[in-house]
């Protein structure tokens, strides 16, 4: 067919092909689109490691770049614990898991409740995990959960504490402080990784802890017939990102300074990875300012997105790839890697030990601080549903009395 239309475009001029001119004009067009879509997809993950038997635990596997990661090693054999928000009886979740189970051909994939918004949750499942014995094993622990709120949808958790700062980072911090011992048991010779997700936008954040201290609520309020401005609410997302990766770091150290009984070296390594601006739920939530006009707009202009940002899947590569490439097995740990490979930390200061141990023990007050409220609140909240339903309990049986007492009344009555 492509013969005898070049042989006639030759012969008889381009212009007695029909359509050719309009065709030649479009093809470049086309041609750029594509190159443009190929270069934003970003590079691929190239490792063919099977992960059978291996257990890897996944924040943030429901959506966006953590769900694309969750089948991924699913396919490849992996037993994935989803750590998740809802409960694993809720409908959604059941269904989520079945689907990924027949998709996947791997029945190894369960739910554990852990939402990273509660710090009770946290500890609940942590502890649960270490108190294990013999210990479980564990080979990596995969941190893609993460909440990026519009400034008008700024909330605390039940905590007391920035969403986005909990969800992002104190969480993180929270669960692999207590998970430290079972990943520091596993055997000398076992490959364990722990990956966190992070995002270009710390390289601008102010290391500044003020603004994501508890009771700044209460500063705002109080602040408002002050002539004191409250602390500003901006650049959290940033700074919980700047503080993962720095906590990334302290925790490699406090990893590596571990002398285990065998005396043979740590097996543990933490990778830091950018996965790149992609179209997840997350990130149109961002976009769209979390309101119905940004929505339409971002619906008005969805090709453009669809050219520039990442499918899920596109950005779980970078991920997979600190997972699964050999490299990683051996070393000291605390790489950064983009694009499948790994790159140099743009800020320096993620590696400084004073500001880690700042951090560090800015992080473990702010969770006691807020544990030791959650505690007293819990019990309160315990004692009024206890006493409530003693109240009930007692209305419940004088009711009964007085039916009972009416019956026999009404009996003696009729009897007289
Ligand atoms: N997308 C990007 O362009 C981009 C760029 C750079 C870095 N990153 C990083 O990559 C990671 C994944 O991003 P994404 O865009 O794929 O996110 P996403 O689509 O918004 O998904 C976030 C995940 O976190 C979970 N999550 C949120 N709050 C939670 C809570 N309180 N407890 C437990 N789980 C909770 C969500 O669970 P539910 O489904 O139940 O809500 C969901 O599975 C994030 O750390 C993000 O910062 C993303």
């Amino acid at each position: 067919m492509p013969i005898p239309l070049i042989a006639q475009g030759l012969q008889d001029g381009i212009g007695s092909i029909p359509y050719a001119w309009t065709v030649i004009k479009t093809a470049p067009w086309l041609l750029l689109i594509a190159a443009l879509k190929y270069y934003f997809g970003g590079a691929r993950n190239t490792s063919e490691r099977l992960m059978h038997s291996k257990v890897v635990m996944v924040t943030g596997g429901t959506s966006g770049i953590g769900a694309s990661v969750v089948q991924e090693l699913a396919k490849r054999g992996a037993q994935v614990i989803l750590l998740t928000k809802q409960p694993p009886s809720d409908l959604f979740l059941v269904e989520y898991i079945e689907d990924l189970r027949r998709t996947t051909g791997s029945q190894l994939i369960y739910a554990e409740q852990v939402d990273l918004s509660s710090l009770h949750s946290i500890r609940t499942f942590a502890t649960k995990w270490i108190d294990n014995n013999p210990p479980r094993r564990l080979d990596a622990v995969v941190l893609c959960g993460g909440v990026a709120v519009p400034s008008s949808a700024r909330k605390n958790t039940i905590d007391g504490i920035d969403e986005e700062w909990q969800v992002n980072y104190l969480a993180n911090f929270h669960l692999l402080s207590i998970l430290s011992p079972a990943l520091r048991v596993q055997p000398a010779h076992r490959d364990v990784r722990v990956v966190f997700a992070t995002c270009s936008s710390y390289i601008g954040a102010k290391f500044d802890l003020d603004i994501v201290k508890r009771g700044n609520e209460s500063i705002n309020k109080s602040t408002t017939k002050s002539s004191t401005p409250p602390p500003s609410k901006k650049g959290i997302y940033a700074l919980s990102k700047l503080s993962l990766m720095t906590f990334a770091h302290s925790f490699q150290r406090h990893l590596n300074a571990y002398a285990r009984p065998d005396g043979l070296p740590p097996c543990t390594r933490v990778l830091v990875v950018d996965p790149g601006l992609s179209r997840t739920p997350g990130t149109r939530r961002w976009l769209t300012c979390g309101s119905l006009l940004g929505l339409l707009v971002y619906l008005l202009t969805w090709p453009l997105w669809c050219l520039i940002l990442k499918s899920p899947q596109q950005g779980a590569q970078s991920i997979l790839y600190a997972l699964m490439e050999e490299n990683y097995s051996r070393g000291e740990g605390g790489w950064m890697i983009k694009e499948c490979r790994e790159v140099d930390c743009a800020r320096r200061d993620v590696r400084d030990e004073d500001l880690g141990k700042r951090l560090w023990e800015f992080s473990e007050k702010q969770i006691e601080e807020a544990e030791k409220e959650s505690a007293v609140r819990r019990a309160v909240e315990k004692k009024e549903k206890e006493v409530q339903e003693e109240k009930k309990g007692r209305t419940e049986t004088a009711s009964g009395k007085e039916k009972s007492a009416g019956s026999r009344r009404s009996r003696k009555g009729n009897k007289s």
